[in-house]
């Protein structure tokens, strides 16, 4: 099914990503915060998980701005309306379009056999957004609304400065593209990343070498209602089992630094407890590609975040193995 998202504005290479990796989606278009593509009907099912998409529509047909009034009067509205509908125009320039929104919702008016406006609640929303070259009209489908502001670090129970807001871990567990099996974050600190990994369903395992951030871990997962989790006080480089994905923060700067190892020595273990893939948040200052290349794991695509002013993160995935 041909679909849009609106994604949030935020970071959008990341918000694209995150959209693409839950999909499983290798091509897809990108106008602004609008993103399109050929979406595999489950994706529906999935796209409550998702951190950076606000919207999401199907796409009933994409056309020149000069040419909205044209395909408007002849797309067959009977078939994707449902009782009673509005239309609203998205006019990201305005100056593209001559119609005004009332009179593109006369096209759909005319075309149906009982037309009904309803503005506040509609049972079908068409929305038509208007870029430079393009216009998109689409059918509203869902909209993503996620409590992620109610499990910010500070209102939940096991506090620490360093914990990683919800939306960006939930969007590090979706970039793995996993949607079960399990998660381990060797540096778990507090949980954020379990947090959101444990309520999308994956079993969650969490090592920390500080048993007081392990206990406010445990505080915080049973907060939140997360089932099943194992957690474990040890060390990231005492790991032996394998995970499908291991999805972490690793530890940096003065309030949490990486204690009893280095990151060369993290990615060189990776290779030996990892089945799929890998998520991992680096300082940005870390080189990388040239760690992961000596440790034997391919890097399949990379993230700047900005978290706030003296600090970036890198995010980036990985896997097994060195070739393109
Ligand atoms: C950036 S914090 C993780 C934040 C976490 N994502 C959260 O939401 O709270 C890094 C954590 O790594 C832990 N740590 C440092 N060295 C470690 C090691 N060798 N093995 C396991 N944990 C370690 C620290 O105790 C700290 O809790």
């Amino acid at each position: 099914m041909r679909l849009l998202l609106l994604l949030s504005s935020e970071n959008l290479k990341l918000a694209a990503a995150e959209a693409a990796s839950v999909a499983g989606l290798k091509n897809y278009g990108l106008a602004g915060r609008l993103m399109t593509g050929r979406f595999v009907s489950g994706f529906l099912a999935k796209s409550w998980r998702l951190a950076l998409t606000r919207r999401v529509f199907r796409l009933l047909f994409s056309c020149r701005p000069s040419g909205i009034a044209q395909s408007m009067k002849k797309y067959p509205w009977q078939r994707v309306c449902g009782k009673s509908f509005a239309v609203r125009l998205r006019n990201h320039s305005a100056r593209a379009l001559k119609y005004s929104e009332k009179e593109l919702a006369g096209f759909v008016w005319r075309r149906l056999r009982r037309p009904v406006v309803n503005l506040e609640n509609p049972d079908s929303l068409v929305e038509i957004f208007i870029t430079r070259n393009q216009a998109f009209c689409c059918l509203l489908l869902s909209e993503v609304h996620n409590d992620f502001e109610a499990r910010r670090p500070a209102l939940r129970p096991g506090f620490s400065p360093s914990s990683m807001h919800p939306v960006l871990a939930r969007v590090m567990v979706n970039l793995s593209g996993g949607s079960k099996g399990s998660v381990c974050d060797p540096f778990c600190g507090t949980g954020g990343i379990l947090i959101e990994a444990g309520l999308m369903g994956f079993g969650v395992v969490g090592y920390d070498i500080s048993g007081r951030e392990l206990d406010k871990c445990k505080a915080n997962l049973d907060h939140y209602g997360v089932k099943g989790y194992r957690l474990f006080a040890d060390s990231a480089f005492a790991v032996r089992r394998k995970y499908d994905y291991i999805v972490s923060d690793l530890p940096y700067g003065r309030n949490s630094q990486l204690k009893g190892g280095s990151y060369a020595g993290f990615l060189g273990l990776l290779p030996g407890i990892l089945r799929k893939r890998a998520v991992l948040a680096f300082p940005q200052n870390v080189r990388l590609r040239q760690l992961a290349r000596r440790a034997g794991l391919k890097v399949e695509c990379e993230f700047l975040h900005y978290s706030h002013k003296s600090l970036s993160k890198r995010i980036v995935v990985l896997r097994r193995g060195t070739g393109h």
